[in-house]
């Protein structure tokens, strides 16, 4: 028997960055993201003859070690004992900063709770998906979400349908994988930032007005809310000792043009995560002039538009 589950990367409109000390995974920040429907990973899962789980990630082998968790943990709530074969696609690049993670684990999971036919509730699944990688837990719902601080679980905030003009260009300024992971990236933060209490104490601030603004469909208070987060979040890092850089000239120029295009009356606002690439928030009647905008200042960077959504989907498969 094989599933294949699916699911679409979490971007989070204000950022999780910190973790509470001693739990897996459990956020020191509230996090308010959306679901980037046109980015899909795939996965598909089966029971193997073989010994020893294996994962693959675009056709290639990957260590086990980081899902061996999860797989066991599906192993011990259920009867089925066997060995699991697991095969993943990236529509777009992987580890390179688009949450790759976030719809990898959260397939993974929905795909784990199919195959061993444990009908877990969706709250519980993003519990489990916390665990492989934090943003994770949101990935397993689409629309907008939210996890709050200390909290193991994501919740659904709205459905897609609730802002449809809502669109994100993601301008992938590198295809390739990230040097600093996310995990290494905030712990280390966390633990030489002169900034980082700064940070902690002003973010739960910023994702209320994210939350109201969001409520209320306001792109301008949203971006503003939106800008403050990333920017903070970034400053931890640059204050990390020795600092954590994962920006490039191509992503300043990326922020530079957001601005610009924002001078000029084109309602346009940008984030990061930990990578160089540059996610732009807008809405559909302006999405050309965005992409164009992209496109003029850096000719040949690969663009992505999404609409909002991203609900994971779980088939059998044979
Ligand atoms: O959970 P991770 O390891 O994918 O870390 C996510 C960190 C950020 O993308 C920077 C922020 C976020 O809330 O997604």
């Amino acid at each position: 028997m094989s599933v294949v589950a699916s699911a679409s990367p979490s971007l989070a409109l204000v950022k999780y960055w910190g973790k509470e000390p001693g739990g897996v995974n459990v956020p020191s920040t509230t996090s308010i993201a959306i679901g980037l429907d046109t980015l899909r990973t795939t996965t598909r899962l089966s029971f193997s003859s073989a010994k020893a789980d294996s994962v693959s990630i675009g056709g290639v082998p990957q260590p086990v070690k980081p899902f061996a968790p999860l797989l066991d943990h599906f192993r011990e709530i259920s009867a089925r004992k066997q060995a699991v074969a697991v095969e993943s696609e990236n529509s777009f690049p992987t580890a390179a900063g688009i949450a790759s993670s976030s719809s990898g684990f959260a397939a993974l999971v929905m795909g784990l709770d199919a195959l061993f036919e444990t009908r877990l509730s969706r709250s519980d699944l993003s519990a489990i998906a916390r665990t492989g990688s934090g943003s994770a837990a949101r990935a397993v719902y689409g629309g907008f979400t939210q996890w709050r601080a200390g909290a193991t679980r994501a919740t659904e905030l709205l459905p897609a349908s609730h802002w449809p003009e809502l669109r994100v260009v993601v301008a992938v300024v590198s295809e390739g994988a990230k040097g600093t992971s996310s995990r290494e990236g905030m712990n280390h933060t966390r633990d030489t930032s002169p900034l980082y209490s700064r940070w902690v104490e002003l973010a739960p601030e910023i994702a209320s007005r994210a939350e109201e603004a969001v409520r209320a469909r306001a792109l301008e208070a949203l971006g503003r809310a939106m800008r403050e987060s990333y920017l903070l979040m970034f400053s931890t890092m640059f204050s990390a000792r020795p600092p954590v850089f994962y920006w490039r000239p191509e992503s300043v120029a990326l922020i530079r043009l957001a601005e610009e295009l924002r001078t000029s009356g084109v309602p346009v606002w940008e984030t990061m995560d930990a990578g160089p690439q540059v996610k732009l928030l807008t809405v559909s009647e302006h999405v050309d002039r965005v992409v164009a905008g992209v496109q003029s200042e850096l000719p040949g960077l690969r663009v992505l538009t999404s609409e909002i959504g991203g609900e994971p989907s779980v088939r059998a498969d044979g």
